[in-house]
């Protein structure tokens, strides 16, 4: 059945239906011409949605208005410690405008029904979801995926992500989340594009756009959420939900700008962070909720809470109880809280008694409308319930294809001695490990509707690759320290030419909640890659980790190591073509790898010191007892071929604000096979009124090298690439002599000095 638009569902006066009527129309219109990022408010062709929004605001009590406000979770899944059971009689009474944790065609027009057959107003629901790398066709893990440095992959795993989510219901889902980490103990850092500032900003960008598509209101695409704003990757310890406390100037540098390039690719929603930010939750920040979000970045979508942050204030200690941590809340600029029911529960009590104005709801409200007008939600409620697209497209075949050609590029390459890899089709391979014959953990923490049936395994997809034969034994659990195993283990490998051992974590140990103190392999893993690696025989260790892991030994007894994160559906078919060689890896690190979690946090684009490091001197900026460098520097990944740079060279060596810098070098394939180089830019400022970072990535190209192949690789720079927070917090550069690096990591590559003018 197809819902028609019928403007008595709104039971509003005479006038205002015609209005209403006009702008069905104008609303499919808008929709043809709906630009790929958002106009501010009030900019057409939204007027119309305003005056449309605004005629249904003054049919709305306060309660409805409160409703609009609110959003709960069903039943059927749940992320925090609470679930609400009342919500069908919430949506009923109008109490409650948005859902999450429900999809599917058949239960989000169940839910959809109620609201738009049984409640007053008969607005319709919006549903949320965390739909993070994949709604039913799982992709990487978006660290991983940041490991491929390929935008345009990335931007169609999202575009397709969505595709698949509006296709089951949901107009919204909970992503990107863009929080720079530099801290592996963290186990969020798998959700989000690593350690890098300029990296993290373009991976937003293209994620927003491939979730939001060609505009919102289209049948494939949902609304982007930017979170979690802000500063949610930097807590002390590493500790999940924990404090921030770092230097605005840090914050503006190296923290901010993601959110605000998501924002200005046109995220349509934002959500807040759990953590505090300089003495003050975020959830109640007026300063980063209204300053720096709304007058600053210019966003004007709303602001969503993350689960129950408005009533955490109270645990915060900012706010006596939940009446006064909604006040907070809403006068810092949140417009929707998710899960906590403060609003629903107090807010109106906080009006009256004049602690919160109308106006302020109303504003908040308004942003909730506009965005379902902007879904087309008020032409057609179930415009996203479409069983047969659902059936189509869910885990279609084109999805899983794109599922694995990311995967692949998703692969980084870290050890390759003697070319054990590639293998040979026709090798007698031992596939041991806890994660060899598994498919529960390769979908990795926030696989939606994944179902990990749909996986493939690594001993699938080497089964189905290989001439030879693929001998398994499973060696260790994940966890625990039963070592019985290890013997059938080691009688395989003394069976095979090579051994490929697949080790890591389990996906329930990064996320959201899963800090670590530890970044070792859990359990007994190391010690049987240490006794397989006592058989003589090659060792090629596969990793499945949702974040950087601390393992110099394991690193050094294998013969190979291929970093495979969580890979998704297609894990084990990706991971057969890289080491059967049909793929040739080219995915580079967005994260450093630390040798040990003394380290940490360790992060490339640090300072020089006054005291920089020198192995000869005690009094330099060092540990007693490891060098500084990482176990594997960020943006550091090795093919089955090699690379040589020229030395780079400049268009200029000086050059004035309002000219283009052009920085070349050549990269020629020295060996075989064809293959992908991501090549990297990075910049010192020599001497600034503020001290700067040794390095700082300025831009990457991927160039595509056959055998004996060479290209000259050029990039553009301009006096915007070199503005930082000078001393006196104002934005911009300064003259003066810079390094520019080009390389293949962030610790190689040759210099060229150049020199801003005045
Ligand atoms: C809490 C998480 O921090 C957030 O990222 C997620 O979107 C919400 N729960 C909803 O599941």
């Amino acid at each position: 059945m197809h819902w028609s638009f019928n403007p008595t569902h709104w039971s509003i006066s005479t006038r205002s239906l015609q209005v209403v009527a006009a702008l069905g129309l104008v609303a499919t219109l808008g929709l043809l011409i709906t630009p790929k990022t958002f106009p501010l408010e009030g900019t057409p062709p939204f007027d119309a949605a305003e005056r449309f929004v605004d005629s249904l605001m003054a049919q709305m009590t306060v309660e409805e208005k409160i409703g609009q406000m609110t959003l709960f979770t069903t039943d059927w899944e749940a992320t925090g410690p609470t679930i609400r059971a009342g919500y069908r009689e919430d949506i009923r009474q109008g109490r409650c405008g948005a859902l999450f944790n429900s999809h599917t065609v058949a239960f989000t027009r169940e839910l959809q029904r109620i609201a738009v057959e049984e409640s007053r107003l008969k607005i319709p629901l919006l549903f949320g979801y965390d739909v993070i790398h994949g709604y039913k066709t799982i992709f990487p893990i978006p660290l991983a995926e940041a490991a491929s440095w390929d935008l345009e992959a990335i931007e169609r795993s999202a575009r397709i992500a969505a595709t698949e989510a509006a296709a089951a219901g949901l107009h919204w889902t909970f992503a990107p989340m863009v929080d720079i980490s530099r801290d592996p103990r963290w186990g969020r850092v798998m959700e989000g594009a690593g350690e890098d500032t300029w990296w993290g900003s373009r991976v937003a960008e293209a994620r927003v756009r491939g979730f939001q598509g060609n505009g919102l209101g289209q049948t494939d695409a949902v609304a982007a959420c930017v979170k979690h704003y802000a500063a949610y990757g930097a807590p002390i310890a590493g500790r999940e939900y924990g404090t921030v406390d770092m230097s605005e100037r840090s914050f503006r540098e190296y923290y901010l700008p993601p959110y605000a390039a998501a924002i200005r690719a046109g995220a349509a929603t934002v959500m807040t962070s759990f953590n505090d930010y300089d003495g003050v939750p975020a959830t109640g920040s007026h300063y980063l909720l209204t300053n720096v979000l709304r007058q600053e970045i210019g966003f004007s979508g709303f602001v969503v809470t993350d689960y129950t942050a408005i009533n955490e204030l109270v645990a915060h200690g900012v706010a006596q109880n939940e009446q006064e941590a909604g006040e907070l809340a809403l006068q810092a600029g949140v417009d929707m809280d998710m899960q906590g029911a403060v609003f629903q529960r107090f807010l109106k009590n906080s009006m009256e008694a004049g602690k919160v104005s109308l106006a302020q709801i109303d504003t908040a409200v308004r942003r909730i409308l506009l965005l379902k007008y902007r879904l087309g939600l008020f032409e057609n409620p179930y415009k996203y319930c479409h069983p047969e697209r659902e059936k189509q497209l869910l885990l279609c075949a084109e999805h899983r294809a794109a599922a694995r050609d990311m995967a692949r590029k998703s692969i980084v390459l870290l050890k390759n001695e003697k070319k054990v890899l590639p293998l040979s089709r026709k090798a007698r391979i031992a596939l041991i490990g806890p994660l060899a014959d598994n498919k529960s953990e390769l979908i990795g923490s926030w696989s939606a509707a994944g179902n990990s049936n749909d996986c493939v395994s690594l001993l699938e997809g080497l089964r189905a690759a290989s001439q030879g034969v693929v001998i398994h034994a499973r060696g260790c659990a994940l966890e625990g320290d039963d070592r019985r195993d290890f013997a059938q283990a080691v009688a395989a490998a003394k069976k095979a030419d090579v051994v490929v051992v697949a080790v890591g974590e389990a996906a329930y140990m990064s996320g959201e909640a899963a800090s670590r103190t530890e970044l070792s392999l859990p359990g007994v893993q190391e010690a049987l890659v240490e006794t397989l690696a006592a058989t003589g025989k090659p060792v090629v260790v596969v990793l499945m980790n949702g974040r950087p892991l601390a393992i110099p030994k394991v690193v050094e007894r294998a013969t190979a190591v291929v970093e495979a994160w969580w890979l998704g559906t297609e894990a084990g078919h990706a991971l057969a073509d890289v080491l059967f060689g049909e793929y040739n890896p080219s995915g580079k690190l967005p994260m450093t790898f630390p040798r040990s979690v003394g380290q940490v946090p360790i992060f490339y684009n640090e300072k020089n010191t006054g005291r920089p490091y020198d192995a000869n001197s005690k009094w330099t900026s060092k540990y007693l007892d490891s060098p500084n460098s990482p176990l594997f520097p960020f943006g550091f990944g090795l093919s089955y071929t090699t690379f040589e740079y020229s030395a780079p060279t400049v268009s200029r060596r000086t050059f004035r604000p309002s000219d283009t810098l052009l920085v070349s070098v050549r990269v020629r394939n020295t060996g075989s096979p064809a293959g992908t180089e991501v090549v990297q830019l990075y910049l010192r400022d020599l001497v600034g009124s503020v001290t700067r970072p040794v390095r700082e990535l300025k831009g990457i190209q991927r160039v595509h090298l056959q055998p004996g192949e060479s290209r000259a690789v050029t990039f553009a720079l301009t006096e915007a690439d070199l503005r930082f927070y000078r001393r006196d917090m104002t934005f911009g550069s300064e003259p003066g002599e810079f390094d520019l690096f080009v390389g293949s990591s962030s610790a190689h590559g040759q210099s060229v000095r150049v020199e801003l003018l005045p």
